[in-house]
């Protein structure tokens, strides 16, 4: 039994930089035609020149030339108009995040008042520039995203001509916001569809399955589930795979991330057929996407075989999730 895939896309990726930018990048560029590349290097993605000059950098660390990475650039509150009709020309969208919450976040916006960061909103919603939002408030770890919500409302209807696109959701509150507002879409990850909390403190403690943010429970899971399987229009594909080393995981103060890039599309492929949804995950992994983004990405055709993939212990120093468990689909060819 065989599935082919269109063009599957990853619309929000880390992939880091150096010898990690080395280590994972081929994994991801072999598989998808394009990724939302995020921008959280130290020092963060804030100028034109730094954001040519990563690009270089992954297209020159792939042999593949059926990758496409789009670019993001870290939101500054003073970001002016000229700057970002330059910016626009290279750029998919920009990805704010609250200083703090998150890995290498501290360079973040750190009062989430519409007032103090309208100038740059309204200059993305003209320039018709998207809005990624890492939406998690500095509150209980579980009601973080919840918190947020308030925030998601506020930016949707002040600026009701921007794409604002809801990063990692892992809440039932988070997908009840895309049908209340029509410009909210939003990304969901592999592991927040598979896991819960308990998947993560319940027993041992699982560092490699610690992420921001934290994985929600079991109703949550549910309802993203129900999204991502009946081919929503509103959500799309984002693995968030964070590899981070070894030692920075199983580690006293483990670092958030999850680290999934090899095995997406093998292990959404397995559970969309658990769920007799096969037929809907070109729409998830790519189509949605196509529509909310407006842009056609390569040609690439991704053929996935039941067949038994043993998952590597480790890639370099990182991780996988999943590692040396077996799964039942494989990756047949790509053309
Ligand atoms: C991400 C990272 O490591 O860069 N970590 C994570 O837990 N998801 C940052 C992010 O997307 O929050
Ligand atoms: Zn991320």
């Amino acid at each position: 039994m065989t599935l082919t895939l269109n063009s599957p896309l990853d619309m929000h990726l880390h992939v880091r930089d150096n010898d990690m930018l080395k280590t994972v990048v081929h994994l991801s560029t072999y598989s998808f035609a394009g990724a939302i590349i995020m921008p959280n290097l130290v020092p963060p993605i804030t100028t034109i020149k730094a954001l040519k000059a990563y690009k270089q950098r992954i297209l020159s660390s792939t042999c593949k030339d059926d990758f496409e990475p789009l670019m993001t650039l870290f939101f500054k509150s003073d970001y002016d108009y000229e700057f970002l009709k330059e910016a626009k020309k290279y750029i998919s969208a920009i990805k704010l995040y609250p200083s703090g919450v998150t890995t290498n976040s501290l360079d973040g916006v750190s009062s989430m008042d519409v007032e103090k960061l309208r100038g740059t909103l309204e200059a993305m919603s003209e320039l018709e520039i998207p809005l990624l939002v890492h939406g998690e408030t500095s509150g209980f770890v579980m009601d973080r995203e919840k918190e947020f919500c308030s925030i998601y409302e506020q930016f949707a209807i002040n600026f009701p001509n921007l794409k604002i696109v809801m990063e990692h959701i892992t809440t039932a509150q988070s997908v009840a916001l895309l049908d209340r507002y029509e410009n909210l879409y939003a990304t969901i990850t592999l592991h927040h569809l598979l896991i819960t909390l308990d998947d993560v403190i319940g027993g041992m403690l699982k560092p490699h399955l610690f992420c921001k943010p934290i994985a929600k429970r079991v109703e949550d899971k549910e309802e993203l589930l129900r999204v991502a399987l009946s081919a929503y229009p509103k959500v799309m594909f984002g693995s968030d795979s964070a590899p981070h080393p070894k030692d920075k995981k199983e580690c006293c103060g483990c670092a958030a991330g999850v680290f999934t890039a090899p095995i997406v599309l093998q292990v959404l492929t397995q559970l969309f057929e658990k769920y007799d949804k096969l037929e809907n995950l070109q729409a998830f992994v790519s189509d949605n996407a196509q529509k909310i983004y407006n842009f056609k990405p390569l040609n690439k055709k991704v053929t996935l075989e039941k067949k038994e993939f043993i998952v590597p212990n480790s890639y370099g120093s990182v991780v996988p999730m999943f590692a040396g468990e077996k799964l039942l689909w494989s990756i047949k060819g790509v053309l």
